[in-house]
């Protein structure tokens, strides 16, 4: 094999069959994206090659974590005007037209990450072969970027598979392993590591007819089918995200209708549409939140800590299912609780999960072998980190305390998932207090991707970096915030909450408050949330949270509670459900000025984000509004609400604030706060 191999992002090799071998190893990171050097120095790459003539080229990654994961994000994030864009999407385009135009056969050699940009130069292939784990992921998501494929991505794949297929991939922005991506006509071969070189050799040497859509695929671009499918497509978006917050997949559905047929006005199509879409304040907002979230995955980056064992005390709704998403995540776990028959319920849930996650009767296995049932405690003196999630009382808990430190390995955690004890009332049953953090997990654990870590007084920096570190382990998200009642998320959610069981109280249809709320953007209503979770869950954090900020709880509220009316879980609520959705009654006609109802729930939800901001509860700003998103869901296209506060203005916000304060009450009283905000501190 000869081999010349050049500086920068890529190494070229051509074997004794005449076939180029092109590696794209991105230059000081551990992903492959593709900035503008990267697709300048590979357009290069490919005339050289073109001018060689060989046998045929296969184009695959040296990166562990797979292919390539899209366009570089800094770069996109980093784009002035329309124009701008539109030059990056060009030199994209030219570069993945010369890999489709070369004289010979092309093969892309995918591993892991085949994403937008990625996936948009593997369609620019006559082939692909993926090899055959589910950890290889096929899509074109950048409609959760806020814009939608500009390299080529939809003008390649929709004529290639059928619109029907494709357009799910595009508009939902999911992706697929090899397999499903075999079925769907997208990849060629699925083949085990060992083969991967092998397939993609036979492919260039066979050159067989490359994959072409079946008759109903090519059917589906039909230009009688397109204004009929369209309509369809609209809908389903529709019931996903509103045109006026999220208007890529819309745009995507209209360039489909108008250029199916003619790949060269899809081509330029996809330029102009997505320039002005990347221009926009949505897709400005969700980059923002990718960053944000990068932001908290880096606070987990200790590589050093490498727990193994994990010991949970508690097997309720919370403990259970902890216990359950670390087994999946791969540690050894035990589960602790007052009797085996506590336990059980747990074990069924966790086998439930394991099932829909991992698929493969032996991995399931694996998982619940992995998942020990421990009432006696025997796990405590093995456990690199205990995770308390047992009822919530200040005393039981200190003293199970008392009696497990003792048997606990040196240096090993304490975490408690206590959601509203400050940590400095259950320290002191503890010998090393600087072991004891918190880990506030969210319901539901396998759906909630952050994970609150609470700093007490004496919690040690090294402990609170170990709990961030595990945190990642576990594939959430850490925020640290501190040992300050409700802590970040659920006291800032508390304040929105109440002041939709005040509006309801006042006569307002709970379904018309939750309207007003998914309007803004949030993904549920207030009403519908209160339920889910419980109101007397509710109730309880906002009595803690009453004593503490002196805040009034709606008589409404505790007399639901009273009733045994806990909401979801109890079949009535403020809503009835059945069959674990709530029964919502159209609110027909009504008078009801839906942007006071808005206003008033979220400007108590902003006014809470600003006290908590002015008692640095977080250390700063970003981290709240990447608290919120990934907490509770707070509307991602507004970027949270900090960046939400600051992009209509503080004062705007204040003095609406303030006039409902003459209107409604105390409750509206800006916090100081809001001084200090516009101060820029
Ligand atoms: P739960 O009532 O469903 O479960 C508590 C479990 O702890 C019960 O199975 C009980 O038998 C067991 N337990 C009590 N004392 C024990 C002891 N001394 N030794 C061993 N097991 C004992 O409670 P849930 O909802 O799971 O809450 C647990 C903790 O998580 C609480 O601190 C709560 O504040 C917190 N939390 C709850 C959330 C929720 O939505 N339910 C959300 C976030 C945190």
């Amino acid at each position: 094999m000869n081999e010349s191999s050049t500086p920068g992002h890529f190494h070229v090799e051509t074997d004794a069959d005449g076939i180029v071998w092109l590696t794209f190893d991105k230059a000081g990171t551990s992903t492959n994206t593709f900035s503008v050097d990267a697709l300048e120095q590979l357009d290069s790459h490919l005339q050289q090659i073109a001018d060689q003539k060989p046998r045929g080229l296969v184009i695959r990654s040296a990166k562990a974590n797979g292919f390539i994961a899209g366009a570089d994000i800094s770069t996109l994030a980093g784009i002035a005007s329309e124009q701008e864009a539109a030059g990056l999407l060009k030199l994209g385009q030219a570069v993945f037209n010369r890999i489709e135009d070369m004289p010979f056969p092309t093969v892309a050699l995918i591993h892991g990450f085949c994403l937008g940009g990625g996936m948009e130069l593997a369609l620019a292939c006559s082939y692909r072969v993926t090899r055959d784990d589910p950890g290889t992921r096929l899509g074109l998501p950048e409609v959760r970027l806020g814009v939608h494929p500009g390299w080529g991505g939809s003008a390649r794949m929709v004529p290639l598979i059928g619109a029907i297929k494709a357009m799910d991939l595009i508009l939902s922005g999911r992706t697929v392993d090899g397999r499903s991506g075999r079925r769907m006509g997208l990849v060629e071969l699925v083949v085990p590591e060992r083969h991967l070189a092998a397939a993609a050799r036979k492919l260039v040497m066979d050159a067989p007819p490359p994959y072409r859509a079946g008759l109903l695929d090519r059917l589906s671009n039909h230009a009688l089918v397109r204004p009929l499918l369209a309509r369809v497509l609209r809908k389903q978006v529709a019931k996903r995200a509103s045109k006026l917050h999220y208007p890529a997949p819309y745009a995507m559905i209209d360039l489909w209708q108008k250029h199916a047929n003619d790949k060269q006005a899809m081509l330029r199509g996809e330029v102009e549409s997505f320039a002005k879409l990347a221009h926009g304040v949505t897709a400005r907002n969700l980059m923002r939140v990718y960053f944000l979230q990068e932001q908290l995955k880096s606070l987990g980056k200790d590589k050093s800590y490498q727990p193994k064992f994990v010991h949970v005390i508690g097997a309720g709704t919370m403990g259970g299912d902890i216990a359950a998403w670390c087994a999946l995540r791969g540690f050894q776990v035990s589960l602790q609780d007052q009797a085996p028959e506590r336990i059980a319920p747990a074990l069924a849930r966790a086998h439930k999960l394991f099932r829909r996650k991992l698929k493969k009767p032996v991995k399931v296995r694996e998982a619940m072998d992995r998942l020990l049932p421990d009432h006696k405690g025997m796990g405590v003196k093995r456990a690199d980190i205990v995770i308390e999630a047992i009822f919530e009382d200040a005393e039981v808990k200190r003293s199970l305390y008392k009696d497990i430190e003792p048997r606990m390995k040196a240096g090993a955690l304490l975490a408690t998932n206590t959601s509203s004890i400050p940590l400095e009332e259950l320290a002191p049953a503890l010998t090393h207090p600087e072991r004891l953090v918190g880990l506030h997990f969210f319901n539901p654990v396998a759906k909630m991707m952050l994970v609150e870590i609470v700093n007490g007084t004496s919690t040690s920096a090294e402990v609170s970096a170990k709990a961030m570190a595990f945190t990642r382990k576990i594939d959430r998200l850490p925020l640290p915030v501190t040992s300050t009642p409700g802590f970040l998320v659920n006291r800032i959610l508390m304040p929105y909450l109440m002041e939709a069981v005040v509006l309801e109280a006042e006569g307002v249809p709970p379904a018309l408050i939750d309207k007003a709320a998914t309007s803004f953007g949030m993904p549920m209503g207030p009403v519908e949330l209160a339920d889910t979770v419980g109101l007397d869950i509710c109730l309880h954090v906002a009595e803690v949270l009453a004593d503490h900020f002196d805040a009034e709880i709606p008589e409404n509220l505790r007399q639901l509670v009273a009733s045994g009316k806990l909401g979801k879980k109890s079949g009535q609520g403020f809503y009835q459900w059945k069959k674990g959705k709530a029964l919502k009654q159209k609110p027909g006609g009504s008078n009801w000025n839906m942007d006071e109802i808005t206003n008033r729930l979220v400007l108590r939800l902003l006014n809470e984000s600003v006290s908590c901001l002015r008692e640095h509860v977080v250390a700063e700003k970003d981290l709240l509004d990447a608290g919120m998103i990934f907490g509770t869901g707070f509307a991602p296209f507004r970027g949270g609400p900090v960046h939400y506060i600051e992009s209509i203005g503080i004062d705007v916000q204040q003095k609406k604030l303030e006039e409902l304060q003459k209107l409604r009450g105390k409750r509206f009283t800006p916090d100081p706060g809001w001084n200090e905000l516009k101060g820029g501190t």
